[in-house]
């Protein structure tokens, strides 16, 4: 009889209870699969009265949940607290100090601490495992860690929050408002109540950093992911994308090259013929482009108690077979620090709507401030005046240069003509 792998889980809410009832359920296949038993022996949560819906009896229950990761018995510790720092971050800090596995789905953690632990990890001999950190139960860090190791990867692009692409999902089909969209999403669980680590871009910011660590093989540097929410986008954006032949979506793009790292999280204009554009509702996907293996597309569940717990579950199958391994696919001192790019001298096409008065003169204003930034204008439509007196202009740009566009924007900053801050939103490739 091979042995037990013994686990403490700390954390028993939406992921870890899910972990709980997964493994009951397909325990035979999952064991056949790591070739020896999964035993969960010890578990930790807040409250301990908490009515939930798996049978905690099996388990001893544990109080302090650091206290698990003190215990010389645990084959691993599974981390499904939660938060950059707090008990998740001394939870880690200790399981992986005494060389015990670490399986965690905590994306703010890794965005912050992810070099100290992974460096932890190696120092110690300790697996450190993060599936469903990124994309829920898509499997993206097996794919770039393993399955695309061989490749250069020049460019990675993805829609890595669902909550934000169920709103901008429901803006598209139902013509609502932001706040319209982001209530129904409440209401049907898919956005918290405080909302703003979605909806403000960080969520999508921390996963985009730890995929950009482990495609490039940089160093992880999520203070230089330049970050865009999608509140300031409305219906009529929506709109007038669809209209233009594009979708709006929130897209995390990472690039590596001579120039240095480039990571942004914005909402972008994508073209219909771009895979991104067709992920609807809360779904996450993630676009790899190797230099062998081409465009690669991985699509599915980010979020939510069953695809998560797969994603853990499926690490805690690889910890079971022994597989170890850098947790950024090679040693942490061998990532490459790369500068951050200058967004500025980006080349591309971008949207751009202007909220203005109804006057003569506004036109002509903005025309000259794109003219003398050296912006090419495309196309230019003009909205008649709503009920409010504003005409809504919209401006799609030739490919060039990012600092034109935001060259022209500081010219007309506080220009009486412009009722409301521009809207500017780059339009992604092929
Ligand atoms: N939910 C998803 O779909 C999803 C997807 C991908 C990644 N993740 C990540 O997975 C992790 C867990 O998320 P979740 O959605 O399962 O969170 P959750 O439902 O809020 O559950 C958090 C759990 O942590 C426990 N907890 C909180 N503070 C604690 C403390 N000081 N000591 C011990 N336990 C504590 C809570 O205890 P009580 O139950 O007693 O309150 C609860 O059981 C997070 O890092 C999250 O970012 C979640």
């Amino acid at each position: 009889m091979p042995t037990p792998l013994m686990i403490g889980l700390a954390g028993l809410g939406t992921v870890g209870g899910g972990m709980l009832k997964l493994l009951d359920t397909n325990r035979a296949l999952i064991e056949r699969r790591a070739g020896r038993p999964i035993r969960v022996v010890a578990v930790s949560a807040r409250d301990r009265h908490r009515a939930r819906d798996v049978d905690l009896s099996p388990y001893q229950w544990t109080d302090d949940a650091a206290a698990l990761a003190a215990r010389d018995d645990l084959g691993a510790v599974v981390e499904l607290i939660g938060g950059a720092d707090g008990p998740a971050l001394v939870i880690a800090r200790e399981t992986l100090g005494r060389g015990t596995p670490l399986i965690t789905a905590n994306k703010a953690m890794l965005a912050h601490h992810g070099m100290e632990l992974a460096a932890l990890a190696e120092a110690r001999g300790a697996a450190l495992k993060y599936e469903a950190a990124v994309a829920g139960g898509v499997p993206v860090i097996k794919a770039l860690r393993e399955g695309a190791a061989a490749n250069r990867v020049a460019r990675v692009q993805g829609i890595l929050n669902g909550t934000c692409n169920y709103i901008l999902s429901a803006m598209e089909s139902e013509g609502v408002s932001f706040d319209r969209a982001l209530a129904a999403a409440q209401g049907r669980g898919f956005a918290e109540a405080d909302p703003s680590f979605d909806v403000d871009g960080t969520d999508a910011a921390h996963k985009l950093a730890i995929l950009a660590a482990l495609a490039f093989g940089t160093r992880l540097d999520f203070g230089a992911v330049r970050i865009e929410g999608i509140r300031r986008v409305t219906a009529a954006d929506i709109s007038e994308a669809a209209a233009l032949g594009y979708r709006v979506r929130l897209v995390g793009q990472a690039e590596a090259g001579p120039v240095g790292l480039f990571q942004r999280v914005a909402p972008c204009l994508v073209p219909l013929g771009h895979p991104l554009a067709h992920a609807t509702g809360a779904t996450n996907a993630v676009a790899v482009e190797g230099s062998h293996l081409g465009r690669l597309l991985l699509q599915g569940a980010g979020a939510g108690e069953g695809p998560t717990a797969s994603a853990v579950v499926a690490d805690l199958i690889d910890v079971a077979r022994g597989e170890a391994g850098p947790a950024f696919a090679m040693p942490s001192d061998q990532l490459a620090v790369l500068a951050a790019a200058d967004a500025g001298a980006r080349r591309g096409r971008a949207y751009l709507r202007f909220t203005v008065a109804d006057r003569p003169g506004v036109l002509a204003e903005i025309t000259a401030a794109t003219r003398d930034a050296g912006v090419s204008i495309a196309s230019l439509i003009q909205r008649g005046a709503g009920p409010d007196g504003a005409v809504t202009l919209v401006m799609v740009t030739h490919a060039g240069e990012e600092r034109c566009v935001a060259d022209a924007l500081r010219r007309l900053a506080g220009s009486a003509g412009l009722l409301k801050e521009p809207m500017l939103m780059r339009i992604l490739g092929e």
